[in-house]
C-alpha cells in the first residue's frame, strides 16, 4: 500500500459530488474526528455546495463548483477524495484525481461498462492509490458475522445460496421509475445500479470465482399499459391518488407531515422541506410523475443464477414488489443452514445437534438505522484505518474483489439480454 504523505490524524477529505452519498460520507467523517475531516468540496449545485462548506467549515479557497476545477489545481488538496458523482462520471473523476496522489473512495457502481471499470482499475494500479469501492454491504456487522461463520466451517461447505433483495415498492418508484436510475442510457441497468451490491455480496460470502451465469427479468408493471383509466400524468392532478400506493402526492406529503421522516428520499425531491417548494417540485420535476407515465426502462424484477468453482450455486432475486426491508438469505451448507430475514438476525441450524442458534448482529452496536445497516460507517472506518495504520487487509472492496463482482454483474445482464448462459 502506498503510504500517505501526511500520515497525521485525521485524514483530510475532498468530497466530489455533494449529493446524497457525498453528504453521507461527510457526515460520517464528523462522527470520527480522530480519523477523518472534510476540508474541500466540489459540487455544481449551490445549495448543496454551500451547505457542505458551512457544515464542515471548509475554507473558501477549497470550495469548487466542479470536480474538474478541483483537479485542475494540479494539487492534492486532501489526503483522500470521495467520488460521489453519478455512475457515468466516475471514470473521468478517477482519471482526474488518481495521478495527483489521492487515496480514492469510489461510489459503486464503478462505471456503466466493463471496459470503463477495467480502465479505472488500470489507472489506480498505475498510480498505486489506496482504493476502495463503496460496496458497503461487505462492511456491516451482519456481513462480517456471516463471513466469519461460513469461513469457520461451522455449516460445512457451502453448496448453494438463496438471496432476495426486496427493493421496496416506493423505493423502486422513487429511484428506478421516477428518479436518477430509471433509464439505462442515462445511468445504468438495474442490476448494476442496485444489485451490484448483492452480486458482490454473494461473491464475498461464497469466496469462489463464478463460472457460469444465467438471468431473466423485465419491466412488467411500471409502464403505460398499467396506467388506470382516468389517471393523470402528474400525481398532484390525479383523482386516483388516494387509491394508488405509488402516488407521489400521498408519499412525499406523508413524509413532510412527519418530521422524523425528513431526510432521504424527501431531500432528493427538494432539499428545503418547505411545503411551497415541495408542491413546486412534484408539479414540475421528475418526482411528481405518474409511475405509469415516465421515461423509465430498467427492470422491476430480475432473477440471476450463478455457478461458482466447485459446483456451488446461488440464486438471486431482485424485485420491486415488496415492503422496504433487509435482504433475506439462506446459505445451505453440508453441516448446517444459515438464514436471515432482515440482514441482521442470523439463525444457524446445525444438522448434527438439530438445534438452532440465533445471533443478533444488531445487538453488537451496528444499528440498522445507520446507513446500509452500518455498512457506510464500517466502510469509512475501514478505509481510514487502513491508511492511517497501514493495514490494507481492512479494505475488502479493493481492486481485485471489485472487478471480479462487477464483471459478474455485466455477464448476468448479458445473459438476461441474450437469453443465453454466459461463461466466465
Ligand atoms: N453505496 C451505495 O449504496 C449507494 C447508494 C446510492 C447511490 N450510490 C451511488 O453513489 C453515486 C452518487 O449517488 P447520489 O445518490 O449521491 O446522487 P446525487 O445525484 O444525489 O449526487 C451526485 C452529485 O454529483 C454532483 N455533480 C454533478 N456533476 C459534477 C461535477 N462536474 N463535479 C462535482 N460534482 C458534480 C451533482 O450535482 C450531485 O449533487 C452514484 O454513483 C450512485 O449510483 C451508491
Amino acid at each position: 500500500m502506498k503510504k500517505t504523505p501526511q500520515s497525521t490524524r485525521p485524514l483530510t477529505f475532498l468530497i466530489v459530488g455533494a449529493g446524497g452519498r457525498g453528504f453521507s460520507y461527510a457526515n460520517l467523517a464528523k462522527t470520527m474526528p480522530g480519523k477523518a475531516r472534510v476540508v474541500a468540496v466540489a459540487e455544481p449545485r449551490a445549495f448543496h455546495r454551500e451547505k457542505m462548506a458551512r457544515e464542515h467549515g471548509i475554507a473558501p479557497e477549497m470550495v469548487f463548483e466542479t470536480w474538474q476545477e478541483a483537479a485542475a489545481t494540479g494539487r492534492c488538496l486532501a489526503d483522500c477524495v470521495a467520488i460521489c458523482t453519478q455512475d457515468a462520471d466516475h471514470e473521468a473523476c478517477v482519471k482526474g484525481f488518481a495521478h495527483l496522489g489521492y487515496h480514492i473512495l469510489l461510489e459503486k457502481p464503478m462505471a456503466p461498462t466493463a471496459a470503463a471499470c477495467k480502465r479505472i482499475i488500470a489507472e489506480v494500479r498505475k498510480h498505486g492509490n489506496v482504493f476502495a469501492v463503496c460496496h458497503v454491504l461487505r462492511y456491516t456487522a451482519y456481513s462480517r458475522a456471516v463471513k466469519r461463520i461460513v469461513d469457520s466451517g461451522r455449516i460445512g461447505e457451502i453448496v448453494s445460496v438463496e438471496h432476495l433483495e426486496p427493493v421496496g415498492f416506493w423505493h423502486q418508484a422513487h429511484s428506478f421509475v421516477r428518479g436518477n436510475w430509471r433509464n439505462e442510457k442515462e445511468s445504468s441497468f438495474m442490476l448494476l445500479a442496485k444489485s451490484c451490491h448483492d452480486i458482490d455480496w454473494l461473491s464475498f460470502i461464497v469466496g469462489k470465482p463464478w463460472k457460469h451465469v444465467s438471468s431473466f427479468g423485465s419491466l412488467v408493471f411500471f409502464n403505460k399499459e398499467h396506467q388506470p383509466a382516468g389517471a393523470a400524468d402528474r400525481c398532484l392532478d390525479c383523482k386516483l391518488s388516494k387509491k394508488c400506493p405509488y402516488s407521489a402526492k400521498e408519499f412525499y406529503f406523508g413524509m413532510l407531515a412527519d418530521e422524523k421522516r425528513h431526510g432521504w428520499p424527501l431531500d432528493v425531491v427538494d432539499p428545503t422541506f418547505t411545503k411551497k417548494n415541495l408542491t413546486k417540485a412534484p408539479r414540475e420535476g421528475p418526482y411528481g410523475r405518474c409511475v405509469f407515465a415516465c421515461d423509465n426502462d430498467v427492470v422491476d424484477h430480475q432473477v440471476v443464477n450463478f455457478e461458482y468453482e466447485g459446483g456451488v450455486t446461488s440464486s438471486f432475486t431482485m424485485t420491486a414488489f415488496t415492503p422496504m426491508g433487509g435482504r433475506r438469505t439462506r446459505i445451505f451448507g453440508t453441516k448446517g443452514m444459515l438464514e436471515t430475514d432482515d440482514s441482521s438476525v442470523i439463525r444457524i441450524f446445525d444438522f448434527l445437534t438439530q438445534k438452532t442458534e440465533t445471533i443478533d448482529t444488531n445487538a453488537s452496536g451496528a444499528s440498522m438505522a445507520g446507513g446500509h445497516g452500518g455498512g457506510d460507517g464500517g466502510l469509512m472506518d475501514a478505509f481510514c484505518t487502513a491508511i492511517l495504520e497501514n493495514r490494507p487487509e481492512l479494505i475488502v472492496s479493493g481492486v481485485d474483489a471489485t472487478i471480479e463482482s462487477h464483471l459478474a454483474t455485466f455477464a448476468a445482464e448479458r445473459s438476461r439480454k441474450t437469453g443465453r448462459t454466459v461463461n466466465a
